[in-house]
């Protein structure tokens, strides 16, 4: 569903002393699109979002919203961009409702358009029930949803979300998920940034692999999933002594992840899977279970780092 791209970030990068927390970092967002940016903790994601959102100046690089060139303070490129950042910032000693008038007044809202604005997202997110009570009453879940409507409350084209799911339980998560997809059908341009690859592969359109601030890979899930070299992997879980090279010593099967409890092997040759498996299961103690795997995100993502990324 890309046209014309609404948001361009164009080679951005970001040192932090001996820290390179964004190397070299591109990509265009179209309306409607959800585009994520997935990587594990410190790869880069939330520094990413705070130059894109211009709360943060790049070392080099830039990004453009509409056209114009990103700065927080021009009242344009304001108006365009709700971010919600991973950092709930929520007053505790106001209720919701009193949160987002505050909110609103920055964007030059108010009076009966700011309160039924503020009504219908407090529904949206269920906490219509709790508009009144103090923030500081309520679960991390519920904070974390206020701080979803303080990102909307103006109507924004274009959407930051510094993973929004974080802490909010699987119910919750799913009318959120919901909730984005709804934005994005209207026309919305949505960034969304998460370490959990169920909800990149459930909810993105398109996909940035991110860490150690380099983009690994880029594309749609189809597109991502062709990159993958293997037809599948073979999963064994249970206990590996890391002394043990056995693992990497059979035939037809390549390591490509490690750990005490559970490796993943890829088949190299032609050698068929039936065959693998049961050399697999006569010859190796320790293995509690095998499964196999299609290719995901998960096994793109040991391809290219060697890693696993954790949910
Ligand atoms: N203000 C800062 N000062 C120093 N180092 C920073 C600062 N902000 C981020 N970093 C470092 O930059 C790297 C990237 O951090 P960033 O917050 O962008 O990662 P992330 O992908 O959002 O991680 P997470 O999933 O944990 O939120 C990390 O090594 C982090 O320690
Ligand atoms: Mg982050």
């Amino acid at each position: 569903m890309m046209s014309t791209p609404l948001v361009q970030v164009h080679h951005i990068r970001k040192s932090f002393g001996p820290i390179e927390a964004v190397r070299d970092v591109s990509f265009a967002l179209g309306p409607g699109e959800i585009f994520g940016l997935l990587g594990p903790n410190g790869a880069g994601k939330t520094t990413t979002v705070r130059i894109m959102t211009g709360s943060m100046r790049p070392d080099a690089g830039r990004v453009t919203i509409g056209g114009d060139e990103i700065s927080p303070t021009t009242p344009r490129v304001r108006a365009r961009l709700g971010v919600v950042p991973q950092q709930i910032t929520v007053y505790d000693e106001l209720t919701a409702r009193d949160n987002l008038r505050f909110w609103g007044r920055l964007y030059g809202m108010g009076g009966a358009f700011l309160d039924g604005r503020i009504d219908e997202l407090l529904a949206m997110v269920g906490l219509d029930g709790r508009a009144k009570d103090r923030v500081a009453t309520y679960s991390g879940g519920m904070k974390r949803r206020l701080n979803l409507c303080m990102g909307l409350i103006h109507r924004p084209k274009v959407l930051v979300l510094d993973e929004p799911t974080l802490g909010i339980d699987p119910q919750a998560r799913l009318l959120l998920l919901e909730r984005v997809r709804a934005l994005a059908a209207e026309g919305t341009a949505v960034l969304y940034t998460t370490h959990y690859l169920e909800e990149a592969e459930s909810i993105c359109a398109r996909i940035a692999i991110i860490d150690h601030g380099t983009v690994l890979a880029m594309g749609t899930m189809d597109e991502l999933l062709r990159m993958v070299h293997h037809r599948e992997l073979i999963r064994l879980h249970g206990a590996f002594d890391p002394a043990n090279t056995f693992l990497e010593r059979i035939p037809g099967l390549r390591v490509v992840s490690r750990e005490t409890h559970s490796v993943a092997l890829e088949p190299i040759g032609d050698a068929p899977l039936p065959a693998l498996l049961s050399a697999l299961l006569e010859n190796l103690p320790g293995v509690a279970g095998i499964a196999v795997e299609r290719p995901t995100l998960q096994s793109l993502f040991i391809q290219l780092t060697g890693r696993e990324l954790r949910e």
